[in-house]
């Protein structure tokens, strides 16, 4: 079996992807994958959210990637942090990422460069999953990253102003799978979802208008996802039987289903 690499992204910040990437982690790790997860963001936050240090891990893999002479599986056992959470694992980032970034654009890496470098991890079937987060900004490691990914998972606010970061995210995949990009989008993921609130639930119609198919069932707005943040760990730590925590749950168990 290979292993699945399964990248966050929405040029918006703020909604909920490290949550996202962090907690399907530790979700699909419970169900007893392996699971890696890459901080591709500059702003290094996966290692925060997990209790753990950040680290230039990012940074020495993007710079991996553009270098020929590189042995990318080398590169990637060196920077492998163990979570202390079983089948758990994290190449941590932080600012330097963002020089690795104009180190790619100037050396103008081709679309495929991430995952070129990851192909050897892949295929070596462990980790089961390699779970990429990425910055909310465009161009540059962003659509490499997509370009890296088997599935794709765009998380969004479920408001009238996030409709047109789905909708830039689209755009991307059609042209991406344009120039033959192979991976799926695993789909559409509204967060901070407030059932109460008739924003919510009018956006959810307008969302699935849209975007039908790809639309997920929502992950709830609970200060919970905040506090296990503050505190260095997961929903499944912090408050294993809330709300977020079993919809975290089922995303981990609708990725699971996902065949190929
Ligand atoms: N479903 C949710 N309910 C409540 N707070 C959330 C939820 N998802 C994320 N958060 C909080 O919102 C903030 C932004 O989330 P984050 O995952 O960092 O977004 P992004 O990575 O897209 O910038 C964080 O403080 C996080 O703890
Ligand atoms: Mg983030």
């Amino acid at each position: 079996m290979m292993a699945k690499v399964i990248t966050v992204a929405n040029q918006k910040g703020g909604v909920g992807k490290t949550t996202t990437v962090v907690n399907l982690a530790h979700a699909l790790a419970l169900m007893g994958k392996e699971v890696l997860v890459i901080d591709l963001d500059p702003q290094g936050q996966v290692a925060t959210f997990l209790g753990m240090e950040q680290s230039a891990g990012a940074f020495y893999l993007l710079s991996t990637a553009v270098d020929p002479s590189a042995n990318p599986l080398m590169v990637l056992r060196q920077q492998m942090r163990f979570s202390g959470r079983d089948r758990l694992y994290l190449i941590p980032g932080n600012p330097l990422t963002n020089m690795a970034q104009t180190m790619l654009n100037a050396s103008n890496a081709p679309l495929a460069v991430i995952r070129r470098m990851l192909t050897p991890l892949v295929n070596n079937g462990k980790p089961d999953y390699i779970l990429i987060d990425t910055a909310p900004s465009v161009g540059g490691i962003q659509e490499r990253a997509v370009w890296a990914a088997d599935l794709l998972i765009v998380p969004t606010l479920p408001d009238s102003s996030s409709l047109e970061g789905v909708q830039y995210m689209a755009g991307m995949v059609r042209e991406l799978k344009g120039k033959g990009w192979p991976g799926v989008v695993a789909g559409i993921l509204p967060t901070h979802y407030e059932e109460r609130t008739r924003e919510s639930r009018s956006s959810m119609d307008d969302l699935r208008k849209a975007f039908s198919p790809l639309v997920l069932e929502p992950i709830s707005d609970r200060t919970a996802l905040r506090d296990a943040r503050s505190r260095g760990q997961t929903i499944f730590e912090y408050e294993p039987d809330s709300q977020p925590a079993a919809e975290y749950r089922r995303l981990a168990e609708v990725i699971l289903r996902i065949e190929g």
